[in-house]
């Protein structure tokens, strides 16, 4: 398993770009099979969920260029209509890519995403939904199979706004007969990302980023390019990690109107931030201000940032409370953070940190995507060496991110033990 290590104690200067979104490059790449023609997509961020996504594409029959970032989807060939498990138990979100099939092929074939490290991740409202759609689906063995003659459009209702099962929802009406029309869907920034690029292609989506969208099926899509938005949860972890350092850095980031919450805890925290075009500025304090964190579904602070924004307050003055009302198991990374000295306490739903002066360098385990990314920050801080394993989660969804953080000044070195 491959490690992250750090030398503690460097403040953060400097300047770094935010890549692409990593959760609206996974559902646009699925609005790819959705139309027999090329599509052309830049700002693709090269890490394994992507990969991964790219992988099942190629399974299914699509012709693949890729080149850095910019990504060309030729879906014209497609024959298959199942996901491989291999690569399905690999990455549970690729359950998008089954509303595309089903949507251009109105059947699919998928084995049961597994839960993960932050919860039971359960897909009955994406299941629920397609149902509604009049698409018959038998669950048999742990395999999920669709199929229908005609998808209807049809009023869907989600019990909680789902990202995923929005986002499943648009993929699979867009050819439908008729109009489907979701209400209290999911309002996040990547499900705006995708209704553009599909309605790029000529898809009749309208709503998109409130939480009642609108989908008239259409006959046809065609050829376009698009470029992906940007990371905005690898945005807010940049910028606490120059928060966590007492740091002085720029992100050359377009879209701060998708950070507000996660730049108006870092403002409570006591930090400075100015917001020029195309960058956002920020300036720390060596000491923090303890702030409460909730977090809720967009336009709230997004349950994403909970643990890089955790670790961020393990040394502010006072104690904070947080409390992750999204996934029940998202304080895993709580017990890595304590090797470090950390004074963490969770009850139920809450955590609530009391603020020590300095953590400790130690080594200390990656629970999952951002319970690694919050370890990471922890490190940058810590007094000493700090030794992040099982990096693997971290690669998932950050983009070069020790070579970022060396670029503001940070000591960390990737460890490719075998
Ligand atoms: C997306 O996951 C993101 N992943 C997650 O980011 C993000 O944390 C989450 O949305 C919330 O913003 C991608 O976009 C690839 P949900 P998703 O469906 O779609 C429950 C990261 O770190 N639920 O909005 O799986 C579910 O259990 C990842 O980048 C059901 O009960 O999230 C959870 O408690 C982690 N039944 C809540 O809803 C369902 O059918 C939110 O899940 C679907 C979801």
């Amino acid at each position: 398993m491959a490690s992250y290590i750090i030398e503690g104690g460097r403040r953060l200067e400097g300047e770094v770009t935010v890549s692409g979104s990593k959760n609206a490059s996974l559902p646009i790449i699925a609005a790819t099979i959705l139309n027999p023609n090329i599509t052309k997509l830049y700002n693709i961020p090269n890490i394994h969920d992507t990969q991964i996504t790219l992988e099942i594409l190629k399974y299914l029959g699509c012709k693949l260029k890729k080149n850095h970032g910019r990504i060309e989807v030729n879906s014209k060939n497609i024959d298959k209509r199942e996901i491989p498990e291999h690569l399905m138990n690999q990455m549970r979100s690729t359950v998008v890519l089954a509303g595309a099939i089903l949507g251009r092929f109105k059947e699919a074939r998928f084995s049961y995403p597994g839960g993960c490290d932050i919860g039971a991740r359960p897909i009955d409202l994406h299941l629920r939904a397609f149902k509604k759609l009049g698409i018959n689906i038998i669950e048999d063995s742990g395999f999920i199979t669709c199929k229908c003659d005609r998808i209807i459009g049809a009023n869907i209702d989600l019990d909680f706004p789902s990202v995923g099962a929005t986002e499943n929802i648009i993929l699979a009406a867009i050819y439908a007969e008729g109009i489907t029309q979701i209400t209290n869907a999911a309002m996040e920034p990547e499900i705006v990302d995708l209704a553009k690029c599909l309605n790029k292609m000529g898809a009749k989506i309208e709503g998109a980023g409130t939480n009642i969208i609108t989908i008239t099926g259409v006959e046809k899509l065609k050829s376009i390019s698009y470029t992906v938005m940007e990371d905005r949860i690898e945005a807010g972890t940049l910028l606490c990690a120059g928060a966590i350092t007492g740091g002085d850095i720029t992100l050359k980031y377009k879209t701060p109107e998708h950070i507000t919450p996660i730049i108006h805890k870092l403002e409570e925290a006591g930090c400075q931030i100015q917001i020029e075009k195309g960058k956002v500025h920020l300036k720390a304090n060596r000491k923090l201000k303890a702030v409460d964190i909730k977090t809720l579904p967009y336009p709230g602070f997004p349950t994403d940032m909970q643990s890089v924004f955790a670790s961020t307050l393990t040394t502010a003055k006072g104690t904070s409370m947080i409390i992750e009302n999204i996934f029940e198991n998202r304080y895993r990374y709580v017990a890595e953070l304590k090797k470090m000295g950390a004074k963490i306490a969770i009850e139920g739903k809450t955590a609530v940190i009391k603020g020590v002066r300095r953590l400790s360098g130690a080594k200390v385990k990656s629970t999952d995507l951002r319970g690694g990314a919050c370890l990471v920050l922890a490190g940058l801080a810590a007094r000493g060496t700090t030794t992040v394993t099982n990096i693997e989660y971290i690669l998932r969804g950050y983009e070069n991110l020790d070579e970022k953080l060396r670029n503001l000044g940070a000591e960390i070195l990737l460890d490719k033990e075998e």
